[in-house]
């Protein structure tokens, strides 16, 4: 039987290429990442390459990002079928309606999204910089549209005592949380730390020590001196916060919180599209570019 990580080694060395996995990958995947990150750090990394192939291992809005960041670049993604629920929840045709009745608000994107609905938006955000962004909008008191995930938006609404328009979407994994699952936990484990993605809803984040990225709560954990935390995101991240925290404890808040999509990829889907050169992501030109615009002001103002 073929040894897919040595394999994989070899056609990265031969092609020039990179494989950037995000933290929700099986643990496998994890391993054989020249980088690992978020959402933004995995764009940012897209965008400054020198690489000639780009593996992505992550769910498609993630390599089409790449894709549109780095058009000159071959991006392959190991399963082409890998989505996200909530990249789904919104498309071009009622987002154009939207804008037509909203002609002077501006639209932020979530990365969770497809490049035809990218390419209709002022900006886009990810979870690290989502807060930050929204910022620089309500301080230019421009009206503002924040899509498609409700739940972040709230959050940020409720930070900031503001109210803003918001798309009616959000991520499967992360709504399934409730404050009342907190308690469960927070009353097992009493001295643990509660960390979550703001992709769950407000409820579940006003309960939360922390509330962050992907990255976010990975470098908050590292950087504590509590020895437990309750983790309320996608089961992946708990291989790189015991690989990073030996000795601290680990409980997920909710045994269902696993993406079936970022699961899909195996270590032979890797090495075949490696060596096949097989399922590559493309964005259509006229589209790329204006998506590219919206990405690129999220990078400017991040
Ligand atoms: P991050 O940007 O925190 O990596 O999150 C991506 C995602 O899909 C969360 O569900
Ligand atoms: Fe999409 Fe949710 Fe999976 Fe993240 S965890 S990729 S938001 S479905």
């Amino acid at each position: 039987m073929l040894n897919y990580v040595e394999e994989i080694k070899k056609l990265k060395k031969e092609k020039n290429a990179i494989i950037l996995a995000h933290y929700y990958q099986n643990k496998e995947i994890q391993e054989i990442a020249d980088y690992l990150g978020d959402s933004y750090k995995l764009s940012v990394i897209a965008s400054e390459t020198d690489a000639d192939i780009i593996v992505f291992c992550g769910v498609h809005f993630m390599a089409e990002t790449a894709k549109i960041l780095s058009p000159d670049k071959k991006v392959l993604i190991p399963v082409m079928e890998a989505g996200c629920s909530m990249a789904n929840m919104i498309n071009e045709v009622s987002l154009s309606q939207y804008k037509e009745k909203n002609p002077d608000t501006k639209i932020l994107c979530y990365v969770n999204s497809t490049a035809n609905v990218k390419a209709l938006s002022d900006c886009c955000v990810t979870s690290s910089n989502a807060l930050k962004i929204i910022d620089h909008y309500l301080a230019a008191g421009q009206k503002i549209l924040y899509c498609p995930d409700r739940n972040l938006a709230k959050y940020a609404m409720k930070l900031r005592n503001v109210k803003f328009d918001c798309w009616d979407g959000d991520c499967c994994i992360h709504d399934s949380l409730t404050s009342h699952m907190v308690a469960k936990m927070k009353n097992k484990h009493q001295d643990a730390l509660v960390v979550v993605h703001p992709e769950a809803r407000l409820e579940v984040l006003e309960c939360a020590d922390y509330v962050g990225s992907t990255a976010g709560i990975i470098d908050f954990v590292k950087k504590s001196d509590a020895k437990s935390f309750i983790v309320g995101t996608e089961e992946g991240i708990l291989h790189k916060l015991r690989k990073d925290n030996p000795n601290k404890e680990f409980y997920l808040l909710d045994e269902g919180l696993s993406c079936y999509d970022m699961k899909l990829t195996t270590l032979k889907d890797v090495y075949e599209v490696l060596k096949n050169e097989s399922n590559e992501v493309t964005v259509e030109e006229n589209i790329r570019k204006k998506a590219f615009d919206a990405l690129d002001t999220m990078l400017k103002l991040s």
